[in-house]
């Protein structure tokens, strides 16, 4: 923080990066956003197009290209750079490539006297918050995943199509790895304060098979959005907003974030997402859920195929 006003440090300038920069803009965020990439004309073009927006913006946002100096005072750095996924890639095929961007990137925002809170969001995203913290060396609650924020909001968004109830009072979750091995808590879902089990029993209109080929659908949103327009950017943007608030507003909100765990959910040593409470600090705790058996399982799957993807990476 600068003079008592918020500072955001950008790191990537590609269509998420850009994507969030205007989302920030247009929610009224006031303080300072710095843009860095590689592309340093890409970092310059975008903040003068910013910039051109401001007297349309509701709150005053001081917005620059820079350099890795500009993260000493930063409150939030956000990390959007590193390679996207090409149609039909995994975003794990991403880690080996990313792991190394992220080494001296957050090298070079570390060696510049950083002591903010980072927001990753660059793909396999449990992989590089988990690299971004080993990196930094900063506490684990001070590097948050995007994690399953982006599914999560999928799933609220489909399911409350489904059910013609304003997706606000979905109350759902993905936990897992952002990504192919992710997994529906149905045992902790709840329309209003209505379980959806309960839901569905009141109203045999709905069937359970919707329900499955709604999870499937958001777990494949991606490639599908990657195949018709080459990439994500809308909704991430806007998570990485939500994000940006609640650590800045200090507002203590239950989001599914790429976390580190130690323990809870019976795992350890891995980033990945799951619900938590997230403040001016960071993450302040973990919500562990009350999952079913069935998800137990799915959960701990997901956790091995992300420490095995850990084992072959050097950190
Ligand atoms: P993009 O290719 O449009 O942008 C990447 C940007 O990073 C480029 O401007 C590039 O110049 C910059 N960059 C690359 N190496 C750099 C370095 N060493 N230092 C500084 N800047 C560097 O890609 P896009 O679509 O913006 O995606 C970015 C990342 O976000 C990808 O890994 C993608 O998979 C991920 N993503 C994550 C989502 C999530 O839910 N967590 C959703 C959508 C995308
Ligand atoms: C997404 O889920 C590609 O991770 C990105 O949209």
């Amino acid at each position: 923080m600068r003079n008592g006003v918020n500072k955001i440090v950008l790191v990537g300038s590609g269509a998420v990066g850009a994507s969030y920069a205007f989302a920030l803009l247009n929610q009224g965020i006031p303080g300072e956003l710095v843009i860095i990439d590689v592309n340093k004309d890409k970092a310059e073009g975008d903040a003068m197009d910013l910039n051109h927006g401001l007297p349309f913006a509701a709150f005053h946002l001081k917005i620059r290209s820079g350099d890795y100096s500009e993260c000493k005072d930063a409150d939030i750095v956000v990390l959007t750079a590193g390679a996207p996924q090409k149609p039909g890639e995994t975003r794990l095929d991403l880690a080996a490539k990313n792991t190394a961007i992220y080494k001296t990137i957050v090298g070079e925002i570390m060696a510049n006297g950083f002591n903010g809170i980072f927001i990753v969001a660059a793909n396999p995203v449990d992989i590089l918050s988990y690299a971004t913290w080993k990196f930094s060396g900063l506490p684990k609650e001070r590097v948050i995943g995007s994690g399953t924020i982006l599914d999560t909001a999928r799933f609220r968004y489909m399911l409350g199509h489904y059910f013609n109830i304003d997706t606000r009072n979905i109350h759902a979750y993905i936990i897992g790895e952002h990504g192919d091995s992710e997994l529906p808590v149905w045992s902790n879902s709840s329309i209003g304060v209505v379980p959806i089990k309960e839901w569905m029993a009141n109203n045999p209109q709905y069937k359970k098979e919707d329900l499955d080929d709604i999870f499937i659908h958001v777990r494949d949103a991606a490639y599908e959005i990657i195949e018709k327009k080459g990439a994500t950017y809308y909704g991430i943007a806007m998570g990485l907003v939500r994000l940006t608030k609640a650590v800045l507003g200090d507002e203590h909100s239950v989001l599914t974030v790429s976390t580190y765990l130690e323990g809870e959910y019976d795992q350890e040593d891995v980033f990945i997402g799951v619900p938590a409470i997230v403040n001016r600090n960071g993450i302040k705790s973990i919500i562990e859920l009350n999952l079913d058996h069935e998800e137990k399982d799915k959960f701990n799957n997901s956790a091995q195929t992300l420490k095995d993807i850990l084992k072959g990476l050097k950190f």
